[in-house]
């Protein structure tokens, strides 16, 4: 199949689903009750998603649903990160968008608010808004191939001057369902998109349906299955992966489910719910700070490829030690801050291509010789 293929038969499913519930799209989700009171039949009943990631939001934050389908996810995340926060959801298949904006006003006046906006556009180029395509080819229609040309040429201007998801402004990038849809020759750019739009610091929450064994070429071929969510599936390991060649880190599976939720030729597909971290990209900065991983594993690797041994005092960079302060890392390593502190200004270079033992004296300096009681003076309720 080529990649055109792949978006038509995808688009026709899901343009049928959209207008009739498809039951064997369907793979049975609890999501919270409390969310789901606001949210019209219609969508609820068009439930195509295999996990739930809006279980991982917080207040005020802004989501981006990738495949947004009918817009359950967008409409349970709205109540989640509530009006302080915001949701975007995009999808490539207008039917499902039809649904999704026909409720959105039902249940903004449910709410009290509104927080929440459906674009279309294909999740593998998030920066191309399709209805604003749309318009310009209204008025520029395609009849030959300089008309090809000229509309290739302005669909670069829309993303360069008005990129639908604008690069670094989203702090949850959500997906459920839908990444193993994407044609294998649009993968990298999808995960790469991903990255793009996400702040430093941000993080991606996604729900996929992925297989035990790889898919082999026969079922990648069938529309059937690749439509109904299997023959696209990426393995296990390989879905991690995907995630940490674009440069994500701290990668967690939050969510697995125990027994396949199909199995096809032997090969065992189920869903998934994986977190990955955008931020540890930057420079390496020599601040004399140093970190003591705390167990329970003998010795860990970083996604720097740092080994750190538990108990054992390390030399990291000051982004490092920002970096282990905070999820999914908080609670896994002491800190130990310089006794003089360096400025950041002031900061030189740090090699941060190994890892390096950090000896007490750098932390505290040389010349360090302070006692901080008398021996032997210890009185009732001291701690020695
Ligand atoms: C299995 S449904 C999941 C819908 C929704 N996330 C849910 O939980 O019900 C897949 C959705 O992804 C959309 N989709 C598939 N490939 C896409 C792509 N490349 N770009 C944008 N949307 C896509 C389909 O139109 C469909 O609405």
């Amino acid at each position: 199949m080529s990649v055109a293929d792949v978006e038509r038969i995808v688009k026709t499913r899901y343009a049928a689903g959209a207008q009739k519930l498809s039951p064997d799209l369907c793979c049975p989700v609890d999501y919270d009750p409390r969310y789901l009171e606001v949210i019209p039949d219609e969508v609820l009943e068009r439930d195509y998603g295999c996990g739930d990631p809006s279980r991982h939001l917080e207040s005020g934050e802004t989501v981006l649903d990738l495949g947004s389908g009918c817009g359950k996810i967008c409409f349970i995340a709205s109540q989640v990160v509530g009006p302080t926060g915001r949701v975007i959801g995009v999808d490539m298949t207008t039917e499902m968008l039809d649904v999704a904006r026909r409720n959105e006003p039902i249940v903004a006046d449910r709410l009290g608010y509104t927080n929440i906006e459906f674009r279309r556009g294909r999740i593998q180029d998030l920066a191309l808004d399709l209805d604003q395509l749309d318009a310009l080819l209204a008025a520029h229609p395609v009849t030959n191939s300089e008309d090809l040309l000229a509309a290739e040429a302005m669909a670069d201007e829309l993303r360069r001057d008005q990129p639908m998801i604008p690069s670094g402004s989203i702090d949850v990038v959500v997906s459920n369902c839908v990444l193993n849809l994407v044609e294998h020759a649009h993968r990298e750019k999808l995960f790469a998109e991903i990255f793009r739009v996400l702040k430093k610091g941000g993080r991606a929450v996604i729900s996929d349906i992925v297989s035990d064994e790889p898919v082999p070429l026969h079922l990648q071929r069938d529309p059937e299955f690749w439509s109904g969510c299997i023959s696209g599936a990426l393995t296990e390991s390989g879905f991690l992966e995907a995630f940490e060649s674009v440069g994500f880190h701290g990668l967690r599976i939050l969510e697995r489910q125990t027994e396949p939720w199909k199995t096809v030729e032997g090969i065992e597909f189920r869903s998934l719910t994986l977190e990955a971290f955008k931020g540890k990209q930057g420079p390496c900065l020599e601040r004399n700070q140093a970190v003591i991983y705390r167990g329970p594993f003998k010795r860990v690797l970083d996604d720097d490829d740092h080994e750190l041994e538990r108990g054992k005092r390390y030399a990291v960079c000051d982004k490092t030690f920002q970096l282990y302060q905070r999820e999914p890392y908080a609670g896994s390593f002491e800190f130990v801050a310089p006794r003089r502190p360096i400025a950041l200004a002031d900061a030189e270079p740090f090699a941060c291509d190994r890892a390096r033992r950090r000896d007490p004296r750098e932390t505290k300096g040389e010349d360090y010789n302070a006692t901080t009681e008398p021996i032997g003076a210890c009185g009732p309720g001291d701690c020695c």
